[in-house]
């Protein structure tokens, strides 16, 4: 038995989370009522995230309770809205994975971003973020700080179910 579980502020990992048990039949949980201890009946756990600021959502779970039982396989899709890079995986594994997940796939998505339907919040953090990176030097600036400043004041979505055909390859193996 297999179980999607997902935490979405703005929706695009809901969608992916939804198109992936729906085609490998799986349990679709929320990652805000998953209880740790309901994780243990699963031979095969799938864990999607937005990403905010190089964190993936709601991840803590993962480092609190996995391996939850004795040979239970784990993958992380994390969902973002800079296209993927060596750098930026290597800097998301290095700041979200525990040293017992090593052996977890990370899949990286491209969600959606909408200037327009942010809170205020992350409007305002957003902005923040614009300006220190206003200040670096050009060649300072890593590929998805650009990237991710490309895509200023947009609306742009790049949901797809067919970005998820890694991720069905990995589950039905
Ligand atoms: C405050 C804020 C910080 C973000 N930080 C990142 C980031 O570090 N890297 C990235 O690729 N996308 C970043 N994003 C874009 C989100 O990851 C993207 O919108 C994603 O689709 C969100 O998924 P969700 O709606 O399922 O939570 C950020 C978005 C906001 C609002």
């Amino acid at each position: 038995m297999t179980a999607v579980i997902y935490k979405s502020k703005y929706g695009s990992t809901k969608r992916y989370a939804e198109w992936l048990a729906e085609a490998l039949g799986a349990d679709l949980l929320v990652r805000e009522s998953v209880r740790a201890e309901r994780l243990r009946q699963y031979d095969t756990l799938i864990y999607g995230g937005g990403i905010y600021a190089g964190g993936i959502a709601g991840i803590s779970l993962l480092k609190n309770c996995f391996p939850a039982a004795e040979g239970q396989r784990l993958a992380v899709f994390a969902v973002g809205a800079a296209p993927e890079t060596p750098e930026s995986r290597k800097a998301l594994l290095s700041k979200n994975f525990t040293p017992a997940m090593a052996e977890a796939p990370l899949f990286m998505l491209r969600g959606a971003m909408d200037f327009g339907k942010m809170t205020l919040k992350d409007r305002m953090m957003m902005n923040l973020m614009k300006k220190m990176l206003d200040k670096k030097p050009e060649e300072e600036r890593e590929e998805w700080e650009k990237n991710l400043m490309s895509l200023w004041g947009r609306a742009s979505d790049w949901c797809d179910p067919a970005n998820l055909q890694p991720i069905l390859n990995w589950a039905e193996n």
